[in-house]
């Protein structure tokens, strides 16, 4: 299945998020970066084009994976020096540890149920899973043909998700990790939120 024309290069890729996310582009990635201390390794799940890795992550000493299904996407991330790999998440694959297991702008893949999803980015993570995701998007918009233009440009070559987070289902989503939440908060304008989860509570082990 082909995908949307969204996912066929890291440039139109990059474009249609510039325009999505417009001033707020550049602290979208940064807000995440600096939740990364120097000297750790990183997971970053539905990676795209790597933008995270390459305009922020790249110039401090981390050991950076991108696990994504789109095979343009991966061989980009070897040419830019780290390590990528073909992975569709939807498999329950386990998934290799890292100190960060992270993902922006993936969840949505997932619904209705993205919790073993984020499960098995608990188990794989030594310190904590970082999630961000989009709150406000075209997709859920109350005018039929924004939102089916929303679903048809975020086709990643499995299908189109129309199911979208929202602010207030996305915190419901969360309840069930309470525990785990480190913290959480809005970014990109209010266009998504994140969710630092800690990968260990206390009494684990
Ligand atoms: C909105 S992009 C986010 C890219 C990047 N994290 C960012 O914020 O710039 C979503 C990414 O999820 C990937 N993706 C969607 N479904 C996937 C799956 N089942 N397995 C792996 N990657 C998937 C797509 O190929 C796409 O690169």
């Amino acid at each position: 299945m082909a995908t949307s024309i969204t996912y066929r290069s890291a440039l139109i890729y990059e474009l249609s998020i510039f325009m999505l996310y417009g001033r707020h582009y550049s602290s979208r990635y940064r807000t995440i970066a600096e939740l990364i201390p120097p000297n750790s390794s990183v997971l970053d799940l539905c990676c795209g084009p790597a933008v995270l890795y390459e305009r922020h992550l790249r110039q401090k000493p981390i050991e950076y994976t991108g696990l994504d299904i789109n095979e343009k996407f991966i061989k980009r991330i070897a040419r830019l020096g780290a390590h990528g790999q073909i992975w569709d998440l939807r498999s329950d694959t386990p998934l290799p540890p890292a100190d960060y297991v992270i993902m922006q702008g993936g969840l949505l893949h997932f619904l209705p149920d993205a919790s073993p999803m984020v499960d098995r980015m608990l188990q794989a993570a030594r310190r904590q899973v970082i999630i961000s995701e989009a709150i406000r998007n075209f997709a859920s918009s109350n005018a039929p043909l924004l939102a089916s233009l929303g679903r048809w440009l975020t086709d990643p070559g499995t299908g189109r998700h129309p199911l979208r987070f929202t602010e207030r289902t996305l915190d419901d989503f969360f309840t069930a990790y309470a525990a785990r939440v480190d913290r959480s908060f809005l970014i990109s304008g209010g266009r998504e939120k994140i969710y630092v989860l800690n990968a260990k509570v206390t009494g684990d082990e």
